[in-house]
């Protein structure tokens, strides 16, 4: 995202109206228009319907929505979906959700794991919700539900004044621990360091959370994204930070 846009639009992001509830709240992403290319719709078309939902109040039966039951690790903003499409393949036996609210990268990671379909290992257990994060593990997601949650290059809202946009904070760590199952593990990992402190910080500071000293149930090896190749290219150094989920 450019910073430059935001100056013009320091706002508050004013929530969509679901049902009665409207809700305003500073989000951690501003709407972006995009505009889907003719072969990005025609994917949308033929794996939406399968594949995507879209944010709503009601709780996910994931095993009824994979047509199997398996630990389920839930991606946070996945971008195009490297990360998911990749990880996907080499944990087949995980449900794997990807949660993104930018229509363009979704679109991305749905032709990406079409191209699979001509292979000898198409990508059968990705699931992708469009919408806030925050959203669906509040309303969508049960409580000790989840094996896994990954937070691969947050926007960091790099000026002062937008820190309060950050994804990862004291009540998302508190959410996001509430949602895990005991043992389970949150991955994040950042390029900016800074928010690599702050974040650090909350984590350490969320009683659900601890350092992992058990053998994780979930695989730490992440693709290096587009994202993460630019960070890297203009001299960035990488922040992994990972916690387990009190198992007592
Ligand atoms: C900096 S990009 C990183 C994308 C990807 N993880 C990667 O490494 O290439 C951050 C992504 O998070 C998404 N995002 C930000 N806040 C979100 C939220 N609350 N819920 C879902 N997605 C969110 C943005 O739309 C954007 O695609």
């Amino acid at each position: 995202m450019n910073d430059a846009d935001l100056d013009t639009t320091e706002t508050l992001e004013q929530g969509p109206t679901r049902g009665n509830r409207l809700y305003p709240r500073v989000t951690s992403f501003r709407s972006r228009r995009g505009a889907l290319t003719l072969p990005q719709q025609e994917s949308w078309d033929r794996c939406w319907p399968e594949l995507g939902r879209d944010v709503g109040d009601d709780r996910l039966d994931m095993d009824a929505w994979f047509g199997r039951s398996a630990p389920v690790v839930l991606e946070i903003g996945s971008g195009t979906g490297t990360a998911a499409v990749t990880m996907a393949r080499a944990e087949p036996h995980v449900n794997l959700v990807a949660v993104e609210v930018y229509k363009p990268g979704i679109a991305q990671t749905l032709q990406q794991i079409e191209r699979t379909y001509d292979t000898d290992t198409p990508i059968r257990n990705l699931r992708i919700l469009r919408g806030d994060a925050v959203e669906v593990l509040e309303h969508m997601v049960a409580p000790e539900s989840l094996t896994g949650v990954r937070v691969f290059f947050p926007d960091p809202w790099p000026k002062a004044r937008h820190h309060k946009r950050r994804l990862l904070q004291p009540p998302t760590f508190a959410l996001i621990a509430s949602r895990l199952q005991p043992g389970g593990v949150l991955h994040v990992a950042t390029d900016h360091a800074e928010y690599a402190e702050a974040i650090a910080e909350a984590g350490n500071a969320e009683p659900l959370l601890t350092s992992l000293d058990w053998e994780s149930p979930i695989s730490h090896e992440r693709p290096v994204t587009k994202f993460e190749d630019k960070a890297q290219r203009v001299g960035s150094s990488i922040t992994e930070l990972v916690w387990g989920k009190i198992r007592a």
